[in-house]
């Protein structure tokens, strides 16, 4: 297949790299050249464009039959998402329309479900955020869903918390010794190991269907408290202080607590993952850290 990565960062360069080993024509774009040589290095050939800026695209090649947009705004407020998320697909979505396209997957997140009951969300779960950020992603799956009842073969990945090398939020903090458990941890953390959301991708470019959204995450959403209580055991470091948890700041900065059913993901895309829960992921990761 020829595989367009829109957005070759932390997630779309392994994910170009891992194509090419399978045997597929990668292209990577990304505003910036700086990576190009390392691109190349993996086999992918580097493509310069801005997704928010539309005549940037009209030069590049367009026959494609697979694209996956992993851009990210990285952080923003709710104009920073609207530019890279919601216009950035609208741009492409115009720009490939009556191309060979058979796939687009576009990664959103998790963040569009604001429950905060500990209740457990499926693709059918009501997305309603507080967040503005959040209500800007909600937007641009609506956008995408109305482009695929036109024909547009988009099919959307609802992401969770991605960690991996170099990456993980409260495993960061828990090293730096600023984590803490927030009341009695009882909030749900939900996460995928970046490379299990690498091998999600192309089972969807594989096997999604367009017009559907399917949530990637891992199979066991941890509370805060067990996830910590395992680090602290694995790391004989001691626990996090405590803290009160505070509901309304929580609210206010779009902090949620739910778990993120994966069933759709394992029965639909027959996915099975490298690192199942966030044991495994973690164990690699603390072995990958040892040896550094
Ligand atoms: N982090 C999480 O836990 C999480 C959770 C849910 C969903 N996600 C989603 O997962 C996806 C992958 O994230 P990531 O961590 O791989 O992001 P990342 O490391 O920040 O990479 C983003 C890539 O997009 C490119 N890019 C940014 N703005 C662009 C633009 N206007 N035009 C073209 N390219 C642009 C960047 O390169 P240049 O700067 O050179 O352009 C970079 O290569 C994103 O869609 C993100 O929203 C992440």
């Amino acid at each position: 297949m020829r595989v367009l990565i829109v957005g070759c960062g932390y997630v779309g360069f392994p994910l170009g790299k891992e194509l090419v080993r399978q045997g597929h024509t990668v292209f990577g774009l990304r505003r910036s050249a700086l990576a190009a040589d390392e691109m190349r290095s993996a086999g992918i050939q580097p493509l310069l464009a801005d997704v928010t800026q539309p005549e940037s695209l009209t030069q590049l090649p367009r026959d494609f039959d697979w694209v996956v947009n992993c851009t990210a705004s990285g952080g923003g407020d709710a104009a920073d998402y609207r530019k890279i998320y919601l216009e950035g697909n609208r741009h492409l979505i115009a720009w490939l329309a009556g191309s060979p396209i058979k796939k687009f997957i576009y990664t959103s997140s998790t963040s569009v479900y604001a429950q905060n009951d500990g209740s457990v969300v499926t693709e059918n779960s009501p997305t309603e955020p507080a967040a503005a950020t959040s209500q800007v992603l909600v937007e641009t799956e609506q956008l995408l869903l109305a482009a695929a009842a036109q024909q547009f073969p988009a099919a959307i990945l609802r992401v969770a918390g991605i960690y991996g090398p170099g990456r993980g939020y409260s495993f960061k903090a828990f090293l730096r010794g600023e984590a803490r458990i927030e009341g009695t941890g009882a909030r749900w953390l939900n996460m995928i190991h970046r490379d299990d959301l690498i091998g999600v991708i192309i089972a969807a470019l594989q096997n999604a269907r367009p017009g559907e959204i399917y949530n990637a995450a891992d199979n066991e959403s941890p509370s805060q408290l067990e996830f910590y209580q395992w680090l602290a055991g694995e790391l004989q470091r001691p626990l996090p202080l405590s803290v009160v948890a505070d509901v309304e700041a929580w609210r206010r900065r779009g902090v949620t607590n739910k778990q993120v059913s994966n069933a759709k993901l394992r029965a639909e895309l027959k996915y099975q993952f490298q690192f199942p829960d966030y044991r495994t992921g973690y164990a690699a990761e603390i072995a990958r850290l040892a040896t550094e």
